[in-house]
């Protein structure tokens, strides 16, 4: 199918002047037919965003959609835009340690020596069509005004100090926290009334530590994480992860009870892996979000990111060594990682379906593949000074600043800007 001009829908002056007895009818048909295949094409693409394995099936002929005359003109394409491979961008990276003050010590690799660089040198290629690269000056036009929150684990954080590096083109915000806690940051972009903050909650359910070195926790699957859950109703939207936590020792509670652990070597307590305690940590996230009151924003699920730790486990001297991404043929999402995505796959369907019934949005912001391929962007050992006796040595699980992560924003600016022509359209054609 074609591009379609908008014009013609604005209802031009000089094409009323020509218009004829004869070509009124066809007009009107045509423009009849304009509106279904819109919204048919917008039906479409928000079933096709709900779930991965729908994507996968191969996708109809049209490709692009009208773009109402209020947003950039950037085509916006539906395709899956989570399948591809990474291509070289000589373009890239889009801000550096030296002109972006947010890289946290642990992510900024090249004050740590790291000596290459191709590693920010790539750009995601969806197989069927292109992902531009993220534009912060259409990213915080569109977020005038709103807020966005990151609730999760530190991938997330990893992923805000990427977004207010490629953002800080435009502007720096303000620090607007409430705590000194770096885990709960509050920013403001003043100029666009924009507020972004993480929540740290990498159960997303309620969970205590109980021994400080072994690193123990209590997870509470069928209590809400109150930290976040209080506090997200005001946000327009909000982005969920986790996932590395779960692969560590935990003993799960339900109904107050414990039942049962993962690494804990406790006594008479049953041996419970991380799949039981991973999906029913997401019911209770999902059920808090879907039944918070008052909440109208839009919820992602920001899928696992791999870690890349080769020649070893994490503590017993495992790397990632690598400076080039995998090719999508080269590596698939086997083991812990294929399972740690399908569990978030299932329990995304489900809570999806009950969260339309209330008239919620929940997308998915699928990362695990574009991530998969890409063992060359974590600090490994480039996170500290040689010497420094930390507990992640070699650090192949967070991501290098810049670097891969940096695609995560591209991702979700593409899926804002399908919101907002959605939303537009709607409002212009009652859809
Ligand atoms: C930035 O990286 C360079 C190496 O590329 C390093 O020498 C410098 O110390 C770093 N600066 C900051 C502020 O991190
Ligand atoms: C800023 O945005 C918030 C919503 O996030 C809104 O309540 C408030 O009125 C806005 N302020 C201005 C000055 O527009
Ligand atoms: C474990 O179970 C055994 C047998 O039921 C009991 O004798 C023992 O006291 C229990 N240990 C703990 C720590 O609860
Ligand atoms: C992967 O695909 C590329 C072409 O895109 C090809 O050159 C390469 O040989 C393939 N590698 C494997 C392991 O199949
Ligand atoms: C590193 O720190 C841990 C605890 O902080 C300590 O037990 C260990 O001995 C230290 N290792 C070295 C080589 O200093």
């Amino acid at each position: 199918m074609k591009f379609l001009h908008i014009p013609l829908l604005r209802g031009n002056n000089s094409s009323k002047q020509t218009m004829s007895k004869v070509t009124m009818p066809i007009l009107l048909a045509f423009f009849i037919f304009i509106l279904t295949t819109i919204s048919c094409s917008l039906l479409s693409y928000h079933s096709l965003l709900k779930i991965n394995d729908e994507y996968k099936e191969p996708s109809f002929e049209f490709d692009d959609l009208i773009v109402p005359e209020s947003l950039p003109s950037t085509p916006v394409n539906k395709c899956d835009i989570f399948t591809g491979d990474w291509v070289p961008n000589p373009e890239a990276p889009y801000y550096t340690n030296t002109t972006c003050w947010e890289i946290h010590e642990h992510q900024n690799c090249m004050k740590y020596g790291r000596p290459d660089t191709d590693f920010m040198k790539w750009r995601w290629k969806p197989n069927e069509c292109e992902l531009p690269i993220f534009n912060p000056f259409q990213f915080l036009q569109i977020m005038r005004g709103k807020s966005l929150a990151f609730v999760g684990d530190s991938i997330g954080r990893n992923h805000m100090q990427s977004m207010i590096c490629l953002l800080s083109k435009v502007e720096w915000p303000i620090d607007v926290s409430y705590t000194d806690d770096f885990s709960f940051k509050r920013w403001k972009y003043s100029s666009y009334n924009f507020t972004m903050t993480t929540f740290w909650s990498p159960y997303l359910v309620r969970a205590k530590q109980v021994d400080s070195n072994g690193g123990l926790y209590n997870v509470y699957l069928d209590e809400f994480d109150e930290k976040w859950t209080t506090q997200i109703k005001e946000f327009d939207y909000v982005i969920i992860n986790v996932g590395q936590w779960f692969l560590r020792p935990m003993v799960f509670y339900e109904k107050q009870k414990i039942v049962g652990c993962q690494y804990c070597s406790l006594e008479n307590v049953t041996h419970l892996s991380w799949h039981y305690g991973y999906k029913k940590a997401f019911g209770t996230t999902f059920k808090a979000i879907i039944n918070l009151e008052n909440f109208k924003g839009v919820t992602f699920l920001r899928t696992f990111a791999p870690s890349h730790f080769e020649n070893g486990v994490w503590d017993k001297g495992g790397n990632c060594v690598r400076t080039k991404p995998f090719k999508s043929n080269e590596t698939r999402l086997e083991g812990n990682n294929l399972e740690l995505h399908t569990i978030q796959l299932e329990q995304f369907k489900i809570a999806e379906k009950e969260a339309r019934k209330k008239g919620l949005k929940f997308m998915l912001l699928d990362t695990t593949q574009a991530m998969l391929l890409r063992p060359d962007g974590h600090p490994n050992k480039y996170g500290h000074w040689p010497h420094e006796n930390v507990t992640l040595f070699n650090d192949c699980v967070h991501w290098c600043l810049p670097g891969p992560i940096d695609t995560w924003s591209d991702f979700l600016l593409e899926m804002l800007k399908m919101e907002d022509v959605r939303s537009t359209s709607k409002e212009r054609f009652h859809l």
